[in-house]
Parts: structure tokens; sequence; C-alpha cells
């Protein structure tokens, strides 16, 4: 019998996967891109940042590209956090030019870039056109991601998240049409990321796959699927979101560690695309809404912000996700027999704990630089982000956010 049976919760049978057409991992595999390309038409575009557009690992993916034929323009400029501005200078700059399919070749921002980039080619406007939930009207040209951390899973979700610097904040897009039509998943394209960077990107993970596999359980009327983009916890997910804790769990403090690990490094790919497919058909929640004002006020790492909070969002949480915290511990390599429920999820917790630890992520807000006087603005600020709150397993009032967010910034880890 499971956890979940034994605390008296019954598994939901509701289930609900939106996927891209095509999903391959694999060392090299970077190189069937070619002919997945060519299959969608004849001109290629590539968003990538400045940083990765000088690699040696674009130079290979660009040449196999023209090798099959197909004509390749390389748009290199993407900037991190992905501001909208830069991404209207983007199509700007493809004025006149036919683009048949988008190639993100990045970090979550480059494959944020593909996406938008993808909407705007197709539906004309810009990027505020399009935010919230079923925004976007129809389907956009084909994109191919290939991430380079490991990571946001951007490359298997239905969300591009931009920073929109008029709202003074990060916005989602979020519609199925936007789901790539091929994630393309090759852990040597990470081989180059530095430690910060693995801890920021794995941390990251770590949050989609927990807030997922902890969402709120949404009654399964016929429409909600058409009603909602992020559907809440359900059984498709969940055993994917096991699976990547446990991958995780395993690798991602070796890979911090010893970053030539190579069998570590393809279990973070692995996990970090669970990751993407959870959040965008179960859904993230507390710990995502409040890192956007976070984010914003601070100019750190989402994933550094979310895998700082997530400790303080699973205490404030506990009561009502202690069975599946027990699971969590399980995954997470903990030995949970003859512990009574309460002791099991509790377990949960501080392996999370353990493994945040593991990889040096800041522990509190005021280690990111947050003040005392910011904690009432950054609460309010995160009840904007309805979809996140309500996605959260326990009811969430400002007063409730305001008290996860002192508790973060003080460093109070008590389990209610
Ligand atoms: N669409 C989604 O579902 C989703 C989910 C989570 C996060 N996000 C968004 O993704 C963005 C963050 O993405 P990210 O954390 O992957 O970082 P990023 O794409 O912003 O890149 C950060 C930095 O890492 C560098 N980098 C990337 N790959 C590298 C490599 N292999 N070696 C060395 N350096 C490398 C980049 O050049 C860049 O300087 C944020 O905007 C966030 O909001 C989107």
């Amino acid at each position: 019998m499971s956890c979940a049976q034994e605390s008296g919760i019954r598994p939901s049978a509701f289930g609900v996967l939106r996927l891209p057409r095509t999903i391959v991992v694999g060392a090299q595999q970077r190189f069937a891109v070619a002919d997945i390309a060519a299959e969608l038409g004849r001109s290629v575009l590539v968003c990538t940042d400045p940083r990765l557009a000088v690699s040696d690992e674009l130079e290979g993916l660009v040449d196999s590209l023209r090798r099959r034929g197909l004509a390749v323009t390389v748009y290199g400029e993407t900037q991190a956090e992905l501001p909208t501005p830069g991404i209207m200078a983007c199509i700007e700059q493809l004025q006149g030019r036919e683009i048949d399919v988008i190639i993100g070749f990045g970090g979550g921002s480059c494959m944020d870039m593909a996406k938008v980039v993808a909407v705007l080619l197709t539906h004309g406007g810009e990027p505020g056109d399009y935010y919230g939930e079923f925004a976007v009207p129809g389907p956009v040209k084909p994109v191919i991601a290939l991430p380079t951390t490991a990571g946001t899973g951007s490359e298997a979700t239905a969300i591009a998240v931009v920073s929109d610097p008029a709202l003074g904040m990060k916005m989602g897009i979020s519609s199925p049409h936007i789901i790539p039509h091929a994630a393309v998943c090759d852990p040597e394209l990470t081989y180059t990321c530095p430690a910060p960077l693995t801890a920021a990107t794995g941390a990251d993970t770590l949050v989609h796959l927990v807030e997922s596999f902890t969402a709120v359980t949404r009654e399964a009327t016929p429409s909600l699927v058409s009603e909602r983009v992020l559907a809440g916890k359900n059984v498709l997910t969940d055993s994917l979101a096991l699976e990547g804790i446990r991958l995780l769990g395993r690798s991602l403090a070796t890979v911090y560690k010893d970053p030539g690990n190579t069998e570590a490094r393809a279990d973070m790919m692995l996990a970090a695309l669970y990751g993407g497919i959870v959040l965008s058909n179960a859904g993230t929640a507390a710990a995502h809404a409040i890192q956007y004002p976070v984010g914003a006020l601070t100019h750190t790492p989402h994933g550094v912000g979310v895998g700082l909070l997530l400790p303080y969002v699973v205490r404030h949480n506990f009561s009502a996700i202690e069975a599946p915290l027990a699971q969590v511990a399980e995954a997470l390599g903990r030995d949970i027999k003859g512990l009574d429920a309460r002791q099991a999820g509790i377990a949960g917790v501080e392996a999370i704990d353990e493994i945040l630890a593991a990889i040096e992520l800041p522990a509190t807000l005021q280690d990111l630089g947050v003040q005392e006087d910011d904690l009432d603005q950054i609460a309010q600020l995160s009840m904007n982000s309805k979809r996140l709150i309500d996605n959260n397993p326990v009811p969430l009032d400002l007063a409730a956010v305001t008290s996860i967010v002192r508790s973060a910034y003080h460093g109070d880890r008590d389990i209610a």
C-alpha cells in the first residue's frame, strides 16, 4: 500500500499530458535536429544568446543544418530572462524573411525566445497581446527546442516567460499551441555549465518536480483541460515527477561537485525534461509566484529564487502534503519504514533541505539582498500570479503569502 493510501488520500484517476510531438534524449542527439527540421521546411531561424552564438556546439549544429540543405539564420542576441524589447528587436531584423522552423538553442531564455518569436511570426502583434492562459489564437510555426541547461524544462512546456519592463515584472504566455514540435535533449550541451549555473538550473528542476507533485488536485470536470493549462496534480504527471526527483536526488549534488560526471549530467537532463513535462501539465505554485517579484527586485537567477523559497513553501503547505512529501522522501533515498505519517513527511522536507544545502544555494531572502521593507510589496506582487497561487495545495490569501515571505526572509524553518 502506498503512503497516500495509508494516509487515507485516494490517488486521483484524472490525468493529462500535453507533449511535444517528438522527444529525443541522448548524447549526440543534437545531430538528429537537421532531419527533424528538414521535414518541416527549408528556412530555419536559430534563436540563441551571445555566449552560445560563438560556441563550437552552435557551429556544429548550424553546419549540420546547412549540410542538410537548409537555409539558416542565426539570431544570437537573446538576453537572459527575456526582456520584451529584445524579442521585438529580433522580429524587426527578420522583416521580409520567410521562416519555416524556429530552433531555440540555449537555456530557458533562448527556448522561450523561440516560442514567442514563433507566436509573433505567425499571429503578429507583440508579446503583451498573449499574456495569460489560452491567449494564443491558434497553431504557430514549429519550434525545435535544444536545452543547454538542465534546467527549466522549457523544451517540453506550454509556457514562455518574458520580462516586461513596462510592467516591471515577469509575465507568462501559456498555451498548448506553443509546446515545441520537438524537444531534443543532448546532455553533452550541458557539459560547459559552470557550477553556479548547474546549481541554479538544477534547483529550478527540483522545484518544478516537487511543486507539481504536491500541487492542488482539481475536480476532474470534462471542461478542466480546456479551462486551465495547469490542471493540477494528476495521475500521469505523478509518476514522471517521482522518477525525476529520484534522478535528481542521485545526481544533482554529484554534478555540482564533479561537472565532468557524464552519467550525472545525463540524469539531470532527463530530470529537467520530466520537470518541464509535469510543470506544464500539473503546474507549479507559491515558490514560482513569489520568485517573480523577488527576481525583478534583486536581479537574481530564477532557479536560485525558487530553490531558496521551496523549503518555506513546503513547510507552509505541510498539513496538506504530508503524504506526497513522504513519497518525495523515499524518492530521495530516505528510509521511512516505521515512521508515522508526520515523521515520514518531515523526512521529505529534510531531504529537500539537504539537497539545496549540498549545492550551496542561498538560504534566505536576506542573502539575495531583499530588505525587510520590501516584504509586503513582494507578497502583494506575488498575488498577481493568480494561476500559480490557485495551484497551491492550500488556499493562499495575502496574509498567507506574507507569512511565507517573512519566513523566507528570517530563515524561519519551523513546521506548522
Ligand atoms: N518556459 C518555461 O516553461 C520556463 C520554465 C522555467 C523557467 N523559465 C525561464 O527560463 C529562463 C531561465 O533559463 P535558464 O535558467 O536556463 O538560463 P538562461 O537561458 O537565462 O541562461 C543563463 C546564462 O547561462 C548561459 N548558459 C546557458 N547554457 C550554457 C552552457 N551549456 N554553458 C555555459 N553557459 C551556458 C547563458 O549563455 C546565459 O548567460 C528565465 O527567464 C525563466 O523565467 C521558463
